[in-house]
């Protein structure tokens, strides 16, 4: 069975932060940020949130499939960010620490891979695709798109939510729709850390929850260390010393796509 609308919009309306949300549910759509995209076309207004049981074409990062089959969470929700061009970033690293601190407060050690990956046990339990529409450098639609495992299968290198909490008898979180509603309720106050003014209280929180730390990487044949993320929402690298006497230190800022940081599976 699907996700049950009136009982996900009656654990909404008891959120503050997800109380003015509008909600539909779809059982199969190519992609709900495709959809999403259609519904501001016909003038959906921002915290209109799309979800599907399933989706036939679910996008990811980079333009890879994001595979999608009954079971998991599939929800995007429409914002007007009114953020300029250059601060888009913000709005991936604001979802993933929202959504990570929401599951967190309820017990589930949610940890984040820079930049738009959901940890938990050293495995990927979700991801996030933002998408953005522009005018004049400053973006005016943004469609944040998550996906969350919960009770479908997933790959070795990932892990389902349903199965982990009931390894622990944990019932912190008990069914599809109270996850979509957990997750809403992270996007939303992370969204409320975006400003055109930068970041920083936001990023000291992400950092408590980032894997990557400490991290030894390889970039364009030199090695290094990751050492965090910048005001900008770039991985920054710490090169080894290239010269043995010279006691010098490097550091490197790069933009997400730029380098590989693996998981553990
Ligand atoms: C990633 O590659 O890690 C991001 C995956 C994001 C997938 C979600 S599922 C709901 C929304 N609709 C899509 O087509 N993609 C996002």
């Amino acid at each position: 069975m699907g996700l049950d609308r009136q009982k996900l919009v009656a654990i909404l309306a008891a959120m503050p932060e997800t109380a003015d949300l509008t909600v539909e549910v779809y059982e199969t759509l190519p992609s709900t940020n495709q959809q999403a995209w259609k519904a501001i076309a016909q003038g959906a207004r921002s915290g209109t949130v799309l979800i599907a049981d399933r989706q036939t074409s679910g996008r990811g990062q980079w333009g890879r499939q994001w595979s999608s089959s009954a079971g998991g969470l599939y929800l995007s929700l429409v914002i007007a960010p009114n953020l300029p061009v250059n601060y888009g970033y913000q709005l991936t690293l604001a979802a993933a620490w929202g959504i990570a601190t929401a599951l967190g407060d309820r017990g589930i050690p949610v940890r984040l891979k820079w930049h738009n990956d959901l940890i938990l046990m050293g495995r990927k339990l979700g991801g996030i695709l933002t998408e953005t529409k522009v005018r004049q450098e400053t973006i005016i639609h943004a469609v944040v798109g998550v996906g969350i495992n919960w009770a479908n299968p997933v790959p070795t290198t990932g892990i389902g939510l349903q199965s982990f909490l009931n390894q622990q008898s944990s019932t912190a979180i008990d069914s599809l729709e109270m996850l979509a509603a957990v997750t809403l309720q992270g996007i939303v106050s992370g969204y409320q850390h975006c400003s055109p003014t930068g970041i920083n209280t936001l990023l000291r929180s992400y950092h408590k929850l980032f894997v990557n730390l400490g991290q030894r990487v390889t970039v364009e044949g030199q090695n290094g260390v990751v050492v965090g993320i910048s005001d900008r929402g770039e991985l920054r690298v710490r090169l080894d010393s290239q010269l043995s006497n010279v006691d010098s230190v490097a550091e490197i800022c790069l933009a997400p796509g730029s380098v590989s940081l693996g998981y553990d599976g």
